[in-house]
């Protein structure tokens, strides 16, 4: 594969050069940089699928973009672009092929992954999970008893959590009010509990998301809404009326006791935080119905091709991917505030923060060697305004650099009166806040008194990005989702680690089933832990029945 001829990161005379360029700049303030180049809040900016890019407001000058794409070049992206656009095995720890473009790829494509192609395979299932979704949206698919289905409850954890619970409450404005929405993943029976306590069993429909079918959480809380529905409907038969699935396990689905008729597949070579788009998406298309599904697909697959075909210059997920090293990694910022103006964005953080960190959170390359220099920065973020009644503070004057990605749209979904104005004020204000700052001089010349000066200034100088967009569509939903999926892919590659593999979650699973029958057993179990945990598991079995 081409990334074991690339050299390693540090050793890659663009590398080199960027440390030298970096320490030549390192003092210019970004109000010097605008001083000096007014024209380039018009020059660094790029568009494509309906995103309008702004990354003018980062420590960078022309010279740092060239080095930058010098250094994506010599890091083999173009060859892993295509590597996975053809449907190679990229994912080598788990030898699969990564292929979630595929699933946005249009009916007469043709993508091969594992020998054939994948693409008639994909439109099978979006016109099956299309064919379920109409007939519960209109009434035809029924319940147990003979009612329409009025509720909906998703269970599953992680991408089969994340991505459909950001994109329903995305595309709210876009689904059907008279159907409700329930989004269940924890393993705490608290989550199920609260999220059908008020719904009646007839009428509600359980989809189970389960890539594996075997995730703990998912599997424990099926099981609790199997419990929930036959204690009511009293007939195993409901079942068939009451759960789908969406799996690529059809043995284990079966297993449970769902017809693998109502079964909605897909394959290894989507991973769970690449697939909100798969039939792991029946929700959201039960949602904003089929068509509204389609439209999201589309903008995928518009960023999917200018990701494919634009010029690195031009290409916004290779430049926010390659500003993230930069960040990271010459900069010394260790996070992303990804900050939404636009309500309906309020769970988009939480679904980045996976598909970001489980995918870049590794800290050995793809040749197994361990790396000398920082890897992927932890993703959080709030929606704005709320923010900057809380965090903003330490964004603006605390001791840590933290780069912003500023998300907002000139359309609101629910203008007022002057709301919507307020809230691009706000948006732009940030920006300009964080880049410029306040200097003293400044300050003093407000007529502050000298020694409230040092609190009343803005250093400035704290980098962001905007992206405007015209409106909330599903379209641009699903531009902006890949945009932040190819961008991640962009900084794995320049980092040479494996963004597509999660071993970092399994130790934590290992033992905790080694733990379960241990706080189970009805006699003292002998506990071979360190003296921490052992004690910690005493302490829980003798208070767990204490009132
Ligand atoms: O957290 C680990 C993980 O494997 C994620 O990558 C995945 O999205 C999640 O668990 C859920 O897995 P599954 O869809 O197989 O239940």
């Amino acid at each position: 594969m081409a990334a074991t001829r690339i050299a390693p990161l540090t050793e890659r005379p663009a590398w080199g050069a960027l440390r030298t360029h970096h320490a030549q700049i390192a003092a210019q303030h970004l109000r010097e940089l605008f001083a000096v180049d007014p024209a380039r809040g018009e020059r660094f900016v790029a568009e494509a699928a309906g995103l309008y890019l702004d990354y003018s407001k980062h420590r960078i000058t022309d010279d740092t973009v060239a080095l930058l794409l010098r250094l994506a070049e010599e890091s083999g992206l173009r060859e892993r672009i295509d590597a996975m656009f053809g449907g190679e095995k990229i994912n080598l720890t788990e030898d699969r092929a990564v292929l979630h473009i595929a699933l946005r790829a249009p009916r007469d494509a043709t993508i091969m992954g594992e020998g054939k192609n994948v693409v008639p395979e994909v439109h099978a299932v979006l016109d099956q999970m299309a064919a379920f979704a109409e007939g519960v949206r209109d009434g035809t698919w029924l319940g147990h008893t003979g009612k329409p289905i009025r509720a909906i409850v998703n269970i599953g954890i992680g991408g089969s959590d994340l991505g459909p619970v950001m994109a329903y409450e995305a595309l709210r404005a876009y689904s059907r009010r008279d159907l409700l929405f329930r989004f269940v993943s924890n393993v705490d029976g608290t989550d199920f509990a609260e999220a059908t306590r008020d719904l009646d069993p007839a009428e509600t429909l359980f989809i189970i998301s389960s890539k594996t079918f075997t995730t703990q959480e998912t599997m424990t809380n099926a099981k609790s809404a199997r419990d929930w529905t036959l204690g009511a409907l009293r007939d195993e038969g409901a079942v068939a009326r009451h759960f789908v699935a969406v799996s690529t396990n059809a043995d284990a689905v079966a297993k449970f006791g769902i017809d693998t008729a109502n079964m909605f597949g897909f394959w290894d070579w989507v991973g769970g935080r690449y697939s909100m788009d798969s039939a792991i998406g029946l929700s959201t298309m039960l949602a904003i119905g089929p068509g509204g599904f389609r439209a999201m697909l589309d903008g995928l697959r518009r960023m999917d091709e200018h990701f494919r075909t634009a010029p690195f210059a031009r290409n916004l997920p290779v430049l926010m991917g390659l500003l993230t090293v930069w960040n990271t990694d010459f900069l010394g910022a260790e996070t992303v505030a990804v900050l939404p103006y636009e309500q309906y964005l309020k769970r988009f953080p939480a679904y980045l923060q996976q598909l970001t960190m489980e995918s870049n959170g590794k800290s050995v390359t793809l040749d197994g060697r361990t790396v000398d220099y920082a890897t992927g920065p932890i993703f959080w973020g709030e929606p704005g305004t709320n923010g900057q009644h809380s965090f903003y503070q330490l964004i603006h004057q605390g001791t840590r650099l933290i780069p912003c990605d500023f998300i907002a749209f000139c359309q609101s979904l629910n203008p007022t009166a002057e709301a919507h104005d307020i809230l691009l004020a706000n948006v732009l204000a940030q920006a300009e806040a964080l880049a410029f700052g306040k200097t003293p001089d400044e300050v003093r010349a407000e007529g502050t008194a000298d020694w409230l000066v040092p609190h009343r200034t803005f250093e400035g100088n704290r980098p962001s990005s905007t992206i405007l967009a015209d409106r909330l569509t599903p379209e641009l939903l699903g531009a902006l989702i890949a945009l932040y999926e190819h961008s991640v892919f962009t900084q794995g590659v320049i980092w040479q680690i494996g963004s597509f593999d999660q071993w970092g979650v399994e130790l934590g699973k290992v033992l905790a089933s080694r733990i379960i029958p241990e706080l189970q057993a009805a006699a003292e179990p002998a506990l071979g832990h360190d003296s921490s945990t052992n004690a910690l598991i005493r302490r829980y079995r003798a208070r767990r029945g204490a009132n």
